[in-house]
């Protein structure tokens, strides 16, 4: 009866999509007929609009533009009522009164900052991240925002590349799990004001600049694309996404942007993407600087191979109509464009009501920015992204008792806690930074002094970086032997020292790649002086990507890293410390212990002379380094909690080409935790060659101290298989090691044979 309900439900549903579908053609097909060819090549131009103001929007030149139906979508301009103002523009003063799109970037929230996105995927806990989308997609969707340049999906094995921190890290399985959640978050069923248009980007490739540097040259084999970078803008497209961005980079020597093999062969017809490709910020006039000719020829190319708006290069204005009268481009590819914009803005209501994200008074407003249920949601995932590395003689939790030195230089900031991204962002004082969330939380318990101790790093320009243009402020410069001296006092006089340091909030993200992976020398100095007083030190590591950690994990008992965890990090920081949340973070980039071992990442190929066993000594005629071994200082998956956990045998049944791996966890410690059991495989031998291990199923449990729970992971031929250089996917029989475990160095292994 059930079942037979839910197949009476999904019909209904398709019926009624159908239904849905066949009201927005005629919708769109009417509107198209009544369009003059400047009107539909307006609907392809993306604009910045920030500098338009409440009631003067019609003397700019955006607004003007809006007026002439010149202009279909604007990024950049915030705050309901200057949107308001421009909305009322499209549909007031143009012709037609085709409302506006309005995009930002909300990456990691809008008011309710959460944890950046790389920290978020260490939290491996999909609902969450997908309840955080829906919020980001509340509280922007309240203020006038209707499309989100989120999720950014690119793989990333280079730490020294920025915008590690705003993707899923190294593993494509993962990174399509998160993607997938991201756009139901912010999509939801398109039927609410709180549903946005997510953007898929940056496709493709993005994450593979050579060097880490960015903006840099791509070049990859199609057989490491489909299997390695592809699966999660794949996920993605599977999962609705209605907009995709196209990348900066080279594809197999082509622009992204006019790529007709990335964008109609591979995006529409192998996996059926039926929204709009937009270009990244300036790319079609970029494309001349690489080298490939005038405006005019890169914005027919890209037209001609799939790109349907243009941000911020005005080339599709300032081309396409003479184009279609030259002959160069049909009308009909014009039309096609327009149409898939045309048909988003259908799904998001804007043609019922313009107004829909931007009509709410003041006061309803309130009730959905920066809430307490939507921060307490931001401090809870939070807490589930701090990856415990290490934790020598059990020092964390901490007691809330006695001295607490806090030294460091992120301990007393609130703008550094964010991290890159946030467009918007409340009010400096409206959170806490973590000395003052300290000093809340221990009220009556303990005491914490404080210092900076030293100052970010001893680059002056680096410590600035970021905020050139906006009003943020991290760590103010301190003299270095004052600040010394007073960290070296309050140590002494303490029982503990929390050490709150790392990177500047604005060190990673887009344009910020560093060389040098390390902590800067300054702060490794005021830690080896604080570690000689003989207390335990705890580290707590901000970071916006794998900072490499050789020296750190030698020198230093306790180590989490904590990225940078949104406004309500402070808070979320001393649930964790103090032992009311245990860790549960599992590392999704491998942390390096030297800068020269990047890109470094656990699912690489296995060489023809790899070293299986490292004995400290260097290899003649092997693959590896003089100076370290070639593993990371912390893996993929790895990540420890305030108990442990013991894994019985694992047993694989197999039925055909259904495998199921299954394992016993037992939670041997002395407290309630979570633990990520992993499942990888290796394709022992096959035509093309496969990486060593390859993440293909978790699962997240929490266990009660004492409980056991026996995890099965269910393999088919979908998780076995892998896609050959045309992108066609197969599976080829044979050996394949079946693998179970706490990270990706810690597993069991069976090797099985399928026939
Ligand atoms: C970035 C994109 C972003 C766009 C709009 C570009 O510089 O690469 O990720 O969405 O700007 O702000």
């Amino acid at each position: 009866m059930k079942k037979f309900c839910s197949a009476v439900a999904l019909l209904l549903a398709t019926l009624s999509a159908f239904a849905d579908d066949a009201k927005m053609d005629k919708f769109v097909g009417t509107l198209l007929g009544k369009m003059t060819l400047s009107e539909k090549i307006g609907q392809l131009n993306l604009q910045p609009a920030g500098e338009v103001q409440t009631g003067s929007a019609m003397d700019t030149q955006v607004g003007g533009l809006v007026a002439e139906g010149r202009l279909g979508a604007v990024l950049n301009l915030t705050g309901k009522d200057r949107i308001r103002a421009l909305q009322e523009v499209a549909v007031g003063k143009s012709r037609l009164g085709i409302p506006l799109l309005v995009g930002l970037d909300v990456i990691h929230g809008y008011k309710t900052i959460f944890p950046i996105p790389l920290a978020q995927s260490c939290s491996w806990d999909i609902p969450a991240i997908e309840a955080a989308a829906r919020i980001a997609a509340d509280e922007c969707s309240s203020d006038g925002i209707s499309w989100t340049y989120s999720p950014m999906v690119d793989v990333a094995l280079d730490a020294r590349w920025g915008r590690i921190m705003e993707g899923s890290g190294e593993d494509p399985y993962l990174g399509g799990l998160v993607a997938a959640a991201l756009v139901r978050g912010y999509q939801g069923d398109f039927r609410h004001r709180q549903n946005i248009l997510a953007c898929l980007k940056h496709f493709a490739l993005y994450g593979a600049v050579e060097a880490g540097r960015d903006y840099n040259t791509v070049d990859m084999s199609r057989l490491r694309m489909f299997n390695q970078f592809f699966p999660p803008y794949k996920a993605a497209v599977e999962a609705g996404v209605g907009s995709v961005m196209t990348s900066f980079n080279l594809v197999d020597g082509l622009h992204a942007t006019a790529n007709p093999w990335l964008l109609r062969d591979v995006l529409r017809q192998s996996w059926g993407f039926g929204g709009f490709v937009v270009t990244d910020y300036a790319s079609i006039n970029e494309m001349e600087t690489w080298g490939f000719g005038g405006q005019k020829d890169n914005a027919l190319n890209a037209l001609r191979a799939g790109t349907d708006m243009d941000m911020c290069s005005q080339a599709f204005l300032n081309h396409l109509e003479e184009a279609v009268r030259q002959g160069l481009v049909a009308e009909k590819d014009i039309d096609e464009a327009c149409r898939r914009v045309l048909e988003a803005k259908y799904r998001l209501g804007l043609f019922k009501d313009p107004y829909r994200h931007c009509s709410m008074s003041d006061k309803e407003q309130a009730r959905h920015l920066f809430t307490p249920a939507h921060r307490q949601e931001a401090r809870d995932l939070a807490a589930e992204t701090f990856v415990l590395l290490k934790n020598e003689g059990n020092i964390l939790p901490l007691r809330k008792q006695g001295k607490i030195a806090l030294i460091g230089p992120n301990s007393d900031t609130t703008d550094g806690l964010l991290g890159s991204w946030c467009v918007e962002r409340p009010a400096r004082d409206a959170y806490p930074s973590l000395l003052q969330a300290m000093r809340e939380y221990l009220k009556g318990k303990a005491e914490v002094l404080h210092a900076q101790g030293c100052n970010l790093s001893d680059d002056e320009r680096q410590d600035a970086a970021g905020f050139a243009n906006a009003p943020y402020r991290t760590t103010p410069r301190v003299n270095p032997k004052q600040a010394l001296q007073e960290a070296l006092r309050i140590a002494a006089e303490a029982d503990v020292i929390v050490y709150a340091g790392g990177e500047g909030a604005e060190w990673s993200g887009e344009s910020h790649s560093r060389a040098d992976l390390e902590l800067p020398a300054c702060q490794k100095a005021l830690l080896s002086a604080i570690k000689a007083l003989g207390k335990p030190v705890v580290m707590l590591n901000f970071s916006g990507r794998p900072t490499a950690m050789g020296w750190e994990k030698e020198n230093l008992p306790a180590l989490m890293n904590v990225w940078f965890g949104g406004t309500e990090a402070g808070f979320a920081i001393c649930d964790v410390l103090f032992g009311d949340k245990a860790p549960s973070g599992r590392l999704t980039a491998s942390i390096p212990q030297a800068t020269g071992q990047e890109p470094l990442y656990y699912n690489h190929l296995n060489t023809g002379r790899p070293v299986s066993a490292y004995d400290g000594n260097f290899r003649q005629y092997q693959s590896n380094y003089f100076e370290v071994s070639n593993g990371p200082a912390f893996p993929f998956g790895y990540g420890l909690t305030y108990s442990s956990f013991k894994y019985g045998e694992m047993t694989v049944k197999q039925e055909g080409r259904n495998v199921t791996a299954s394992v016993a966890v037992t939670n041997e410690g002395s407290r309630d935790a979570v633990e990520v059991v992993q499942c990888y495989i290796h394709d022992v031998a096959c035509r093309y060659a496969r990486p060593v291990k390859e993440l293909k199923g978790f699962e997240r449990i929490m266990l009660r101290r004492g409980e056991t729970k026996t995890i099965s992971i269910s393999l088919t031929e979908q998780e076995l298989g892998s896609y050959d250089s045309e992108g066609r996917f197969f599976f080829e029989p044979g050996e394949f090691d079946i693998m179970l475990g706490a990270n990706s160095s810690n597993v069991q292994t069976k090797r099985i044979n399928i026939d």
